[in-house]
């Protein structure tokens, strides 16, 4: 990767270590919002040129997703304007018969579980947990317990965004699948991190959002549902970009694709955005560059991190089984008071329990303070963010080591 590059497109001052609340997009993601209003000032956002020319990129966007996860075809993906939605498509829409049942773990997120809990409430769904146990991996033989032949849908996030622990996904989808259940991968935390793939992980769904590791523009996401599964869902409504009005028989016939959930004018300047964002990660080398490189920005903020005395990591204690995410406490302090201290010196980290509460009970702790890594985030970053936090750990009383 060229970092050289990477860091003059980059130009942020703070050490920026919250990537899965939301990361910061390259100069370049910037530059082509901005040209898109300067298009519109110029010409007019329906304007002959301006207006096929969106089109035409917005589809090479969906064309990139579509790689950037091994879809089959690019009208395997629907857009979003967030993760959120991306789920609420398939929680809302997949043609679920009364006694269906869903599982899916206790170390979710609240957008993950509260589009399950609705399903369920809305369509007369059986909706079952499957425990997590330490370091925070969902319990397979727990989950295998849960299916039956009513389970229709077996839904897992890649990571709990307050821990970091990568989930056993292509075990649970083989799980899935042969109990005769449907795969849906949340894939909002990792997206971009590590090199995913539909069609080697079993996923018949996988839900995605644009600001966090593809560094594109808030307000975008996505959904992949293999073809035919897209086919199945039902858009919650419908608009002139939807499908076809047939005047002479009254048929409103809908897209076959991914785009049969687009309702009026899409929002160009994030769809743009999120394409050159997309451009911008496979120029760098994809996923799997971004993933050598925060595994070793990480390993090294965790072999620190444990070496300090009063700090307690949570999670994998190495990088097996571990993402881009290190979540932690300092003994004697609120991880509140943890991630205050380090913003007045120029680290930005978050403290909480992320919305995502079940992994942290498996250590007997409601919130921890955590740090989130990009390829973007330098060495020198880290080695100054542990010297932070080894000065708070001394300051709180409890050195050990
Ligand atoms: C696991 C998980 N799922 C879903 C989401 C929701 O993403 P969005 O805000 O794009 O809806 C997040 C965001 O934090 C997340 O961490």
């Amino acid at each position: 990767m060229d970092l050289e590059r990477v860091l003059a497109d980059t130009p942020i001052k703070l050490a920026y270590f919250n990537h899965l609340a939301a990361s910061i997009p390259p100069l370049p993601v910037v530059e082509e919002v901005n040209r898109y209003f300067d298009s519109v000032l110029a010409e007019g956002s329906a304007s002959p040129f301006t207006e096929p020319e969106c089109y035409r990129r917005r589809e090479e966007a969906r064309t990139l997703l579509a790689r950037l996860v091994g879809a089959a075809d690019p009208s395997e993906i629907a857009f979003t304007s967030c993760g959120s939605d991306a789920l609420a498509l398939v929680a809302g829409g997949l043609d679920w018969r009364p006694g269906d049942a869903i599982v899916t773990s206790e170390l979710e997120f609240v957008s993950s579980y509260a589009n399950w809990w609705w399903a369920a409430r809305r369509f007369n769904l059986g909706l079952r947990l499957a425990r997590g146990r330490p370091p925070g991996a969902v319990d397979l033989d727990h989950l295998a317990s849960l299916l039956t032949t009513r389970t229709r849908l077996v839904a897992l996030s890649l990571l709990p965004n307050s821990l970091g622990t990568l989930q056993p996904v292509a075990d649970a989808a083989r799980l899935a699948h042969s109990a005769g259940a449907l795969f849906l991968l949340n894939a909002c935390p990792g997206v971009g991190m590590v090199p995913l793939d539909v069609r080697l992980l079993g996923c018949d769904f996988l839900a995605g959002t644009g600001r966090k590791y593809l560094r594109g523009p808030t307000g975008t996401g996505f959904l992949y549902a293999r073809r035919e599964l897209m086919e199945r869902l039902s858009p919650p409504g419908v608009g002139w970009n939807s499908g076809e009005w047939d005047y002479g028989t009254g048929e409103f016939r809908l897209a076959r694709g991914g785009e049969r959930f687009s309702t009026g004018e899409p929002a160009f300047p994030n769809l743009l955005g999120l394409g050159r964002a997309l451009s911008y990660l496979e120029g760098l080398g994809g996923p799997e560059a971004t993933w050598r490189r925060v595994r070793g920005l990480t390993a090294r903020l965790l072999q620190g991190l444990r070496g300090i005395g009063g700090v307690t990591v949570y999670g994998p204690q190495g990088m097996e089984g571990r993402g881009a995410v290190v979540a932690f406490n300092v003994e004697g302090m609120q991880p509140a008071q943890v991630a205050d201290a380090l913003r007045r010196e120029g680290t930005l980290i978050e403290a909480g329990d992320f919305l995502c509460p079940g992994p942290l009970r498996l250590f007997g702790v409601a919130s921890v303070a955590r740090f989130c890594l990009h390829y973007f985030n330098t060495e020198a970053q880290v080695d100054r963010a542990l010297e932070q936090v080894a000065s708070l750990a001394s300051a709180s009383g409890r050195p050990r080591g």
